[in-house]
């Protein structure tokens, strides 16, 4: 098979031309001969490998020169690698290798090898597949292991036995999890069993690599899959326990709640359909995490999961510090989300007063559109009527936000009077008295006693504070008067 066409990168006709000057055999192998199969050669490729039969490293320093522009090449002589940044791609060098691993560690030793050798050692089929680069067979298709049929048949499958792949280096049963959601595969029986057998060895990756298989398995199209493949082989009980106590059913005096752990996935899958925010995936992934700790029956109201919206909340920055996720911004939006998320249901289930709503727009500030992303795909029944209604309830939710938004100016909330001006007014230092005074007018506001306005503001200050035995001292004037 000749996949010239696919060939379209000037770097291949540069490359081709060292590799006959200088009498070297060259491919491009892995990723790249993956995803232009797959989709064709119209889309430009970014990640480019390229394996020669010689020094990588030499090989990426003669590309650079012929190359008329300045273009960054960093060297990893460790490695034996060298990587060329060009325009939006990176080309990464590396000359064939023979790799054998130790059982502590994923840091292969290394010998040089032939192209066989190299496609060896690598994770699947379908990544093993290379294409010549040598002028004489340029666009030829090197395929030992049937990575092209597999492709064809979407399976993911390892060049060798699959315990040795996966104990060599453990963190590859989580990319052929990737591999799986990311392009609807599934994994080939034998290999999915030999998952199941290498999990412990897991233990020997870095939580950052994890994490990192993690987030990307949470970007893919179907990140539920992955999970269920996570659970399916044993990897999620250990690298996520919390995650994995969200399975199961309990039965008491016949009565059932739902499981969980698959309603979790469908509501991953459902926001993957409407968002590709990593943040907002992992929101709806953690939104119910707190449920096996607040599981209870109560006779005559049956199971119930009281306040596992707060202690859920509470949870996050313990995951987050667990897997190395950033405890920043996107840890505290991923709180309030979870914290949230019954709020818009509460709403819309009840006559909806104008206070819930000024108090839920407060609450969730400027990441509104993302709870209500949330809770749509939070509904995760069987039954098209049920979902149809609590849909309509929530665009009556919606309807409601955009009123009271209209009326006040909630979002985002500046509180017209602020601490320095009572502490001015009433000539009192930082104490106990602002922080009250402060609150009752802040209060007052979200339940719509007073407008959100300087004015009443100013009264509601000047009541508060008489009630608390303080006196008038100064004069307070609105900002540009
Ligand atoms: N590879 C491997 N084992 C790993 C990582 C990578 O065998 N643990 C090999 C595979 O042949 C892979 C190639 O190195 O195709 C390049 O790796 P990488 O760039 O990480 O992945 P890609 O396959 O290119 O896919 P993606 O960029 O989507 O991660």
């Amino acid at each position: 098979m000749n996949l010239a066409g696919h060939l379209n990168h000037r770097i291949f006709q540069i490359i081709s031309n060292i590799a006959q000057r200088e009498n070297i055999q060259a491919f491009v192998i892995g990723g790249f001969v993956r995803d232009s199969l797959l989709t064709g050669s119209e889309i430009p490729p970014k990640d480019i490998d390229i394996v020669v039969l010689g020094s990588g490293i030499e090989m990426a320093e003669r590309v650079r020169q012929s190359i008329n522009e300045e273009v960054p090449l960093t060297v990893f002589k460790n490695f034996g690698t060298a990587m060329l940044k060009w325009g939006e791609s990176e080309i990464e060098f590396v000359g064939a290798r023979k790799e054998s691993y130790r059982k502590d560690s994923r840091k292969p030793l290394v010998e040089n090898g032939t192209l066989e050798d190299d496609q060896n050692r690598r994770d699947f089929t379908i990544n093993a597949l290379a294409i010549s680069l040598n002028p004489d067979s340029y666009g030829e298709l090197v395929d030992p292991f049937g990575g092209l049929k597999h492709l064809d048949e979407k399976l993911i499958t390892t060049p060798l036995d699959p315990g040795r792949t996966f104990s060599d280096d453990p963190l590859r049963m989580l990319r052929g999890i990737r591999f799986a959601s990311r392009l609807g595969f599934r994994i080939e029986p034998a290999t999915l069993t030999s998952m199941g057998q290498h999990r412990n060895r897991i233990g020997i990756v870095s939580q950052e690599r994890i994490t990192g298989e993690l987030n990307k398995i949470m970007l893919t199209r179907q990140p539920g899959k992955g999970f269920l493949l996570l659970d399916k082989t044993g990897l999620l009980e250990i690298i996520f326990p919390e995650l994995h106590q969200l399975k199961g059913v309990e039965e008491v005096d016949g009565q059932f709640h739902k499981d969980n752990f698959l309603h979790t996935l469908k509501v991953l899958d459902n926001i993957a359909l409407k968002t590709d925010d990593l943040w907002l995936r992992w929101a709806a992934l953690l939104h119910d995490i707190a449920k096996p700790r607040t599981k209870k029956f109560e006779s005559g109201t049956g199971w119930t999961f009281h306040g596992h919206e707060f202690l859920g909340s509470k949870m996050i920055s313990g995951i987050f510090k667990k897997l190395r996720l950033p405890l920043n911004d996107k840890m505290k939006y991923v709180r309030k989300l979870v914290l949230l998320h019954l709020r818009p249901i509460v709403l819309s289930q009840e006559i909806v007063s104008d206070s819930a709503v000024r108090r839920l727009i407060f609450d969730v500030g400027d990441d509104l559109e993302d709870l209500m992303t949330l809770c749509e795909a939070d509904i995760t029944s069987k039954n098209e009527k049920t979902v149809k209604k609590h849909l309509r309830n929530f665009q009556i939710v919606r309807e409601k936000i955009v009123e009271i938004e209209g009326k006040d100016s909630i979002r985002n909330f500046q509180p017209p009077i602020s601490g320095d001006d009572i502490r001015h007014v009433f000539g009192i230092p930082p104490s106990r008295p602002v922080g009250i005074i402060k609150n009752a007018i802040k209060e007052a506001i979200l339940d719509g006693e007073i407008p959100n306005e300087f004015e009443a503001a100013y009264r509601k200050m000047l009541e508060e504070g008489g009630a608390l035995g303080l006196t008038v001292q100064n004069k307070l004037k609105k900002d540009g008067d």
